[in-house]
């Protein structure tokens, strides 16, 4: 395998296919996205109300090949460029991370550049990376998915504290649960989000989950308390609308995701906050936290939107990260569906 000296043109060929979206992104010098392409799978899956392995890997297989050729393309370079293949290799669903660890492995082999695994979650902690990379450690990071819901300190680049997490559901798996309950479809939390826009948040206070754990989240118990009240409130002719419960479901997620984080930063000290996940895309979430964060004088650093969701660009951003200290990953290191951060 071909060492490389990581500078500012080093250019990393970032790769995703861990759930439901097929990404490819070139990110040079470390965090400069030169392209990034997602196909995202969720018109497929949409009628099964939620991702189905076995089909998300064909799609995987299927799209794959063209989105890194787009990337490429998009990038505006030879592929003769390219310096190191990163690709995430685990957590995530095990047929799926096999495509892209193959092709991953496969480029790299070919192009003989090195191989560098990523883990799918401290990926998203880099994304707060992207827009500014001279951040201050410690940070206090949001990390808001489909299928973890985590308070991380990341006191340096490699190294995290877990401050708290959920006991049962993922924030993400909240909404998309809530919304099929409200026949809002799928994924529930970008139509929870939108149903919301002329609701009010407090039209309905739904219960706020106190775990044991001062830093820990619970969600199973909401999605009980939305039926139950949508059941007593149709039979007695008193359901508001359907933007009122919707912004007043959201108002039930965001409220806990937003104290516990803040809570974090008052007693860690912590002068920035950041946050990944595609629940970080929710507006009203990114609302309230620029509202606490500026109460208190703390930076707060939000990928975009785009890159809150699964893409590759914060692929491409670890990856480089990992590059830059020589730790790559051997090629027989095999994917690993529950690794942890
Ligand atoms: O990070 P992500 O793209 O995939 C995982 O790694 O899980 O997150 C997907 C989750 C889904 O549960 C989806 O409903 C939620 O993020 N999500 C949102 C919004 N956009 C995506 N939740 C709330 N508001 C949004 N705008
Ligand atoms: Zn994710």
């Amino acid at each position: 395998m071909t060492h490389v000296t990581p500078d500012e043109s080093t250019l990393v060929l970032g790769i995703e296919t861990s759930c439901d979206e097929t990404a490819a992104a070139l990110v040079m010098g470390g965090n400069d996205v030169v392209s990034s392409v997602v196909s995202s799978q969720i018109e497929i899956h949409a009628d099964f109300g939620g991702v189905v392995p076995e089909i998300a890997s064909r799609a995987h297989l299927e799209t794959l090949n063209p989105v890194i050729a787009r990337a490429i393309v998009e990038a505006g370079v030879d592929e003769s460029r390219i310096d190191a293949v990163a690709c995430t290799h685990g957590p995530g669903l095990i047929g799926a991370l096999l495509v892209g660890v193959s092709a991953a492995k496969a480029l790299a082999l070919a192009w003989d550049v090195p191989y560098v695994g990523v883990n799918h979650l401290e990926a998203h902690l880099y994304s707060a990376f992207i827009e500014d990379p001279s951040l201050e450690f410690p940070l206090v990071v949001l990390l808001v998915s489909g299928g973890h819901t985590m308070l991380v300190e990341m006191q340096d680049h490699g190294r995290y504290r877990l401050v708290g997490q959920t006991i049962d559901d993922a924030a993400g798996e909240a909404f998309d649960k809530l919304a099929r309950v409200m026949g809002l479809g799928f994924p529930g939390g970008p139509a929870i989000d939108k149903a919301s826009d002329s609701g009010d948040p407090a039209a309905v206070d739904f219960p706020r989950a106190v775990p044991e754990k001062p830093y820990h989240f619970s969600f199973s118990g909401l999605k009980t308390s939305v039926v139950t009240f949508i059941e007593k409130a149709s039979a007695s002719g008193d359901l508001p609308s359907l933007a009122d419960v919707a912004a007043s479901i959201q108002e039930a997620i965001v409220d806990v995701l937003v104290k516990k984080t803040f809570r974090a930063v008052d007693d860690t000290g912590a002068k920035v906050v950041g946050g990944g996940g595609g629940v970080l895309a929710n507006r009203r979430l990114r609302h309230r936290m620029a509202e606490e964060a500026d109460k208190r004088g703390v930076t707060l650093a939000l990928p975009d939107p785009i890159l809150c969701t699964d893409n590759a660009a914060m692929i491409g951003v670890a990856g480089g990260y990992w590059l830059t200290k020589g730790r790559l990953t051997d090629w027989a290191e095999n994917v690993d569906p529950s690794m942890v951060l």
